[in-house]
């Protein structure tokens, strides 16, 4: 496996990959998650490329940018054993050098849900991204669920920007009662992960309320609401059930939806979302 922090020393490893290449970009501190997107990449390609960045185009400034968890040698030994080919693990003024001013906004797809309570979080997002796929060329690129309004704001920022790159999407990993994996959850204190759970029974009951011909969307919202609510430890900063393609709420479900939601337990903030429909 090569690794590699320079743009010069990853374009010339990138150009001897077999192709087609597949590309799992993250922000490090791995878990099984990311490691289902390289599975995924490696069934599919000849080679396989990751990159590891925390960038700081993302995080807002009271956000955890400081303090978010770092590994590296675990997460490279973790891409090792998977078989990765490449590894890009560029510093900040790689990214960014001085004097950077250059931005890609998705504009309403990045709006609302995330986007709302993370005010630029997306423009760092696919800025971040399409410089990556600039970087590495790759033929197929991975990325989860997990993080769908994330996925939706890739998928257009490709299709807009004629990257030649096909988007793959896959599902979310969760621990065995249901919550989703997340470098974040290395933030919780045993009582809060107990707590953390109250995400995936939300999602959970909206998900079989709408099995029972519920098709009132603010029925959904308020099952999650309500739910939410009834765990002291935890506090909801918004639900959602909104069309899967546009993002945009809904009042009526009549065909494929997406229930999300962003909630606070403790000083962590978790996100988790279902596809209906
Ligand atoms: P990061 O949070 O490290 O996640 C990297 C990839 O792993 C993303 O595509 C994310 O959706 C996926 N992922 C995270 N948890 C998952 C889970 N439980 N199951 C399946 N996939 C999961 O997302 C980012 O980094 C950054 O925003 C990035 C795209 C790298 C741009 O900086």
């Amino acid at each position: 496996m090569k690794i590699v922090a320079t743009l010069s020393e990853l374009r010339a490893a990138r150009a001897v990959l077999p192709e087609p290449v597949g590309f799992v970009p993250t922000m490090g501190f791995l878990h099984a998650g990311h490691i289902s997107l390289v599975k995924a990449a490696k069934k599919d390609c000849r080679g396989v490329a990751a990159s590891i960045f925390v960038n700081p185009a993302q995080f807002g400034p009271n956000e955890d940018l400081a303090k978010y968890p770092r590994d590296l040698p675990r997460d490279l030994s973790m891409l090792e054993a998977e078989g990765v080919d490449l590894v890009w693990t560029p510093t900040p003024e790689v990214v960014y050098p001085p004097g950077y001013q250059t931005w890609v906004t998705v504009e309403k797809l990045a709006a609302g849900l995330e986007g709302d309570s993370r005010p630029g979080h997306f423009r760092g997002v696919a800025t971040v991204v399409a410089k990556l796929f600039n970087a590495v060329q790759p033929q197929k690129a991975y990325f989860g669920q997990k993080d769908a309004q994330q996925a939706a704001v890739v998928r257009r920022m490709a299709k807009d920007l004629d990257f030649p790159v096909e988007i793959v999407i896959c599902p979310t990993l969760r621990e065995p009662d249901g919550l989703a994996m997340s470098s974040r959850n290395t933030y919780l204190d045993p009582e809060q992960r107990k707590a953390a759970t109250v995400l995936f029974k939300a999602l959970s009951a909206a998900q079989s309320l709408h099995g029972r011909c519920e098709r009132d969307a603010e029925a959904l919202r308020r099952i999650m609401r309500e739910t939410i609510q009834a765990e002291p430890l935890a506090k909801l900063q918004y639900v959602s059930c909104a069309d899967y393609d546009t993002l945009e709420e809904l009042t009526t479900v009549s065909g494929k939806a997406l229930l999300s939601m962003a909630v606070y337990v403790g000083k962590t903030r978790l996100i988790d979302n279902f596809v209906i429909g």
